[in-house]
Parts: C-alpha cells; sequence; structure tokens
C-alpha cells in the first residue's frame, strides 16, 4: 500500500465506524427495534381518543391494548372487551390503532400495548381526560346591599378537571390578586347602576 491509498483507506474506515454510530442513534435500544411504541394521551370529557401502538419490527408477533383495570380491549384485530365506545382502526403487524368515543373521567388511567414475544414487551400510555366546567354562578347578590356594608360574593364552577381558573371582572377589566373585594368597589364598578345601594 503507498501513502495514498493508505490514507484513502483509512478515511473510509473512519467514515464506516461513523455511519454505524449515527445508524445505531435512529433505532430504539434492544433486539431488532421489536419493542411496542406508544404515547401518553389528553381528551376532552365526552371526546374520542385515538390510541396507537407501533413496532418498528415484527416477526408476526400479535400486538395487544389493555385499559387500566388490565381487561384487555383488542388482541390484533379481535375486539375482546364489549364496549361499543371501542373500535378498530387499524391492526397490522407493525401498528395497533383503536379510538375510544364518548370518554369519561373514569376513563383515565395508564393503557398498555403488548407485544407477544419471549418475554411479553408492555409500553405504557397515560390517558389524562379533562373535565368541562359547568357555567359558573355567583352567590351572594340575593339583596341589594347598603354603602358601608359587608357582603361576599361567591364564584362558584362544577365539573373542571383540572381545577378550573376562576377569576373575577368588573366591567370586563379583570380584577386581580385579592381575594376578598370591598362591597362598594364590587356594587359600583362590577354591577353598575340598577344594583347601586344609592338608588
Ligand atoms: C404469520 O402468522 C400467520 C398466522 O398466525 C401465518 O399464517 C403466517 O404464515 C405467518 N408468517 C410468518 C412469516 O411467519
Ligand atoms: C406519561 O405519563 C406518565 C404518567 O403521568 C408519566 O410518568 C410519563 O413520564 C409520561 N411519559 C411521557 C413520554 O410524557
Amino acid at each position: 500500500m503507498n501513502q495514498k491509498s493508505h490514507l484513502i483507506f483509512t478515511l473510509y474506515t473512519i467514515y464506516g465506524i461513523l455511519l454505524k454510530v449515527v445508524a445505531s442513534k435512529g433505532k430504539p435500544r434492544g433486539i431488532s427495534g421489536q419493542y411496542p411504541l406508544v404515547q401518553n394521551m389528553t381528551v376532552t370529557e365526552g371526546g374520542t381518543v385515538t390510541m396507537t401502538c407501533r413496532v418498528e419490527y415484527n416477526d408476526n408477533t400479535s400486538l395487544q391494548w389493555s385499559n387500566p383495570a388490565q381487561q384487555t380491549l383488542f388482541f390484533g384485530d379481535k375486539k375482546a372487551l364489549r364496549d361499543n365506545r371501542i373500535e378498530l382502526m387499524h391492526a397490522s403487524l407493525s401498528e395497533l390503532t383503536i379510538s375510544m368515543s364518548d370518554v369519561t373521567l373514569t376513563d383515565e388511567g395508564m393503557y398498555t400495548c403488548s407485544l407477544f414475544t419471549m418475554p411479553v414487551r408492555t409500553a405504557k400510555a397515560y390517558l389524562t381526560v379533562l373535565g368541562v366546567p359547568e357555567k359558573p354562578e355567583i352567590d351572594g347578590l340575593t339583596k341589594p346591599a347598603l354603602e358601608g356594608d359587608q357582603i361576599t360574593l361567591t364564584c362558584m364552577t362544577q365539573g373542571s378537571k383540572p381545577a378550573a381558573d376562576l377569576r373575577w371582572f368588573r366591567n370586563e377589566k379583570e380584577v386581580k390578586g385579592k381575594q376578598h373585594l370591598n362591597l362598594n368597589v364590587l356594587l359600583h364598578h362590577c354591577y353598575g347602576s340598577p344594583q347601586s345601594p344609592t338608588q
């Protein structure tokens, strides 16, 4: 080998090592990438969620989705749990996708996709269900107050998950940073003249 060809050989060797490093970084760990892959999901109460489980490489092994109570929902394209809300979207060796409609707060939890290799490999996806708050209501405005009175106004809503972010507005301008507000301020600015104690 002369010096020039030796240099080229060395460069090719380095290039080859670099290619291997790059290639191994792009692959999931472990044997041939035969792992189920899932993602956490978030859905609003009453909505529909799609759950996808993928396998990069699969040698004919079945995929399964199961719910937080560890009941099987789908085994491949076969439906296991009687629940009209759950439907098959796509079933192949590389993917098992199902959907669940009319989601309720009780559907929240950890769902599992299993790949029936030896041993079984699983991936877990957490389903977060957001509660839709009801229209907020104000309590404490039962009668007109007199100047100098102290009243308590309470703003409430139900069904929100996570807890609702309630805010007070006065003439469409937000009242910030105060838990307790002075009556006069509220009556005068928030509810305007019809409820003013001076009328
Ligand atoms: C995959 O499994 C099916 C049924 O379980 C079988 O008919 C088919 O021959 C299998 N293919 C391979 C490549 O093992
Ligand atoms: C999925 O949700 C679980 C439970 O909340 C959490 O521990 C995990 O880190 C989440 N995974 C991703 C990729 O966000």
